[in-house]
């Protein structure tokens, strides 16, 4: 979604600004802008489509001035055009703006400005702010940003500037994310910090409705009365390289690569010396309060929610307690039996996505306790669950979640195992045997990521393929619906994930001569089922894979070909099953020439409704 970046300092700011929309990219875009102090005013260069345009336009330009902000538009309201990205700006230009977010009573706003005989040049939302704060203006940038936001309505970030104040930027949030990263004689403000690792890794984090006044050397802070606040800065370890592509042809790779270390560093420190504990420190779920809970409810958005359905089922299973998933986007609207008995645990890769905040907030208004399974420290949800287990994946830049959907699943077995041995489910010896095989689960995805040639060659000759089905049971359903997910996003086939056994009840009908089918065959009481089902695919035309673990020898039998998975127990081959459906959606978007990191339609942080 749209990203922002902000520079006040010594330095030429429309480099440090393009710089620093470059590392947004990834969050999606389709037009951007910068606005910088020149010696002639606010100079505004904006341009449709990608960044090395605009760039282009600010060197032909020759923009200069130590002051800026930026931004990246993916469009809501209005068309991705020059005339609809941002910074907008008043009449006169005296005021610049950026926005991340919605307004949602920018229509109301636009009538009583069109009574004032204003009129907006552009189709979004974001332009009226820009008008109305020329109306309010008081000569101070906070005090004239505090009144705007008594009219908005909706969810947004705000950087703004003004032609007659050359030292400082005002900033704003509410309902997205902002954070302030501190240097020397400069200061920085952005969508996440990843966008300013190669300046800082001091960050103050904005919390909703404070405004923060930035100038080279003083960052003031205040709340929604506007009275001062005093923030504590916080130290960020990821560097710079992390959030680069580290000689890979694209993040997404260099991501799925790192899978084995993320893995590793995610549940390493969770596990005790004797190896026959978990250890989530500083977890408010102790014994006590898990013995006032009678639900678990999950809730998270896309391959975050498929995390979610895997926990379920090994909630339910090592933990002997039952478990609801469901959609966030559908969680809030549809008043559901959660209280004060119940642990909803939210899960989230960016921590922002708007639809798992809010449904977090429903349930903390509903009693509930909540826990989060997030990767991006400081991030909204990191902040406002009671309780936060993070996951040590890094930054994920590529839009497809790979690494941190794995990291996701590690921390939902050590969950999964916490709370099987809280309420007596799991004895030690148990936890013994199943922390030894979850520590050996790095070594065994890196075997598979070894042999991400022979996945390459399935997916050069299924990649021009109409429509790609998923099938499994149990777990190998939920893995299912990652694969197909993972190869909608990138490579654009069309895909299905189906439950094995529903097939026959409707879906059959779409299977024909040479219908490409992945059959996930790795849970033990389900192969014999599952070797039917590949035989009623195949009866109609068929050509199935078999993804399954080497002491399942019918799969191969039966499946047109077979790929092996390291030998593992039922529950936790999930996160090795996944890693094969990770690469075939990447080396298919290849073969398509998508764009694998920066998909169609697609952001990487979805910060809206
Ligand atoms: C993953 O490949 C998708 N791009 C998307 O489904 C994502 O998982 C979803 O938007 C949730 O994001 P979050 O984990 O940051 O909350």
């Amino acid at each position: 979604m749209c990203g922002i970046v902000g520079y006040i300092g010594q330095k030429d700011a429309s480099q440090i600004l393009l710089d620093g929309l470059r590392k947004l990219e990834y969050r999606g875009y389709d037009s951007a802008g910068i606005a910088i102090h020149s010696a002639d005013g606010l100079e505004i260069v904006k341009e449709a489509g990608r960044i090395a345009r605009l760039s282009e336009e600010v060197a032909r330009k020759a923009t200069n001035g130590s002051v800026g902000i930026a931004h990246t538009r993916w469009a809501t309201h209005g068309a991705p055009t020059k005339i609809n990205a941002h910074p907008h700006t008043d009449a006169h230009q005296t005021i610049a703006i950026v926005h991340n977010g919605i307004i949602e009573n920018y229509l109301d706003i636009k009538k009583e400005l069109s009574g004032k005989g204003i009129t907006c040049v552009s189709e979004t939302d974001t332009e009226v702010v820009a008008h109305l704060a020329a109306l309010l203006w008081d000569g101070d940038l906070v005090t004239t940003m505090h009144a705007i936001t008594t009219r908005l309505r909706g969810s947004y970030a705000l950087a703004m500037m003004h032609a007659s104040d050359r030292n400082t930027i005002v900033v704003t949030r509410k309902d997205s994310p902002l954070v302030i990263g501190e240097g020397e004689s400069e200061n920085y403000v952005a969508s996440d910090i990843t966008a300013l690792l190669s300046y800082t890794r001091e960050f103050k984090l904005l919390e909703d409705n404070q405004i923060a006044r930035i100038g080279r050397n003083s960052i003031e802070i205040f709340d929604a009365s506007l009275h001062p606040v005093s923030v504590e800065s916080m130290h960020v370890s990821w560097d710079a390289l992390a959030a680069e592509k580290g000689g890979h042809a694209h993040f997404m790779l260099k991501e799925m690569m790192e899978e084995p270390k993320v893995v590793r560093d995610t549940i390493r420190p969770r596990i005790n010396e004797s190896k026959d504990a978990v250890v989530l420190e500083g977890l408010g779920l102790d014994k006590e309060l898990l013995a006032g809970i009678d639900k678990i409810f999950i809730t998270a958005c896309g391959t975050a929610y498929h995390a979610g359905m895997v926990a379920k089922y090994l909630f339910e299973h090592l933990g002997g307690i039952p478990v609801e998933v469901e959609f966030a986007s559908e969680f809030r609207y549809r008043n559901p039996l959660v209280g004060s008995r119940t642990l909803v645990i939210v899960i989230s890769q960016s921590g922002e996505t708007a639809d798992t905040l809010a449904a977090l907030r429903e349930a903390k208004r509903l009693g509930a306790h909540v826990l989060a399974i997030v990767n991006t420290v400081g991030s909204s949800i990191a902040r406002e669950a009671d309780d936060v287990i993070y996951t040590w994946a890094g930054p994920e830049i590529a839009v497809a979640s790979t690494k941190a959907y794995i990291a996701q699943l590690s921390v939902i077995h050590l969950l999964a195992v916490h709370i099987g041995t809280l309420r007596n489910v799991m004895d030690r010896s148990a936890v013994r045997a199943y922390l030894a095989e979850l520590e050996k689960i790095p070594e065994k995805i890196a075997t598979i990521l070894e042999q991400r040639h022979v996945v390459q060659q399935l997916a050069e000759r299924f990649a021009h393929a109409g429509d790609i089905f998923f099938i499994g049971r149990g777990f190998d359903y939920n893995i299912a619906l990652e694969g197909s997910l993972k190869l909608k996003e990138i490579s654009y086939i069309h895909s299905e994930a189906y439950a094995a056994g529903e097939l026959k009840h409707g879906t059959i009908a779409l299977i024909e001569e040479g219908t490409f089918v992945a059959a996930l065959c790795t849970q033990g009481t389900m192969i014999d089922k599952m070797v039917s089902n590949i035989k009623e695919v195949k009866a109609r035309g068929a050509q199935v894979l078999g993804i399954t673990c080497e002491r399942f020898g019918s799969v191969s039998e039966v499946a047109d070909m077979t790929l092996y998975l390291p030998d593992t127990p039922d529950n936790l081959v999930p996160i090795l099953a996944v890693v094969p459906l990770q690469l075939f959606a990447y080396y298919c978007a290849l073969e398509r020439g998508c764009d694998v990191d920066k998909p169609r339609n697609l952001a990487k942080s979805v910060t809206v409704e």
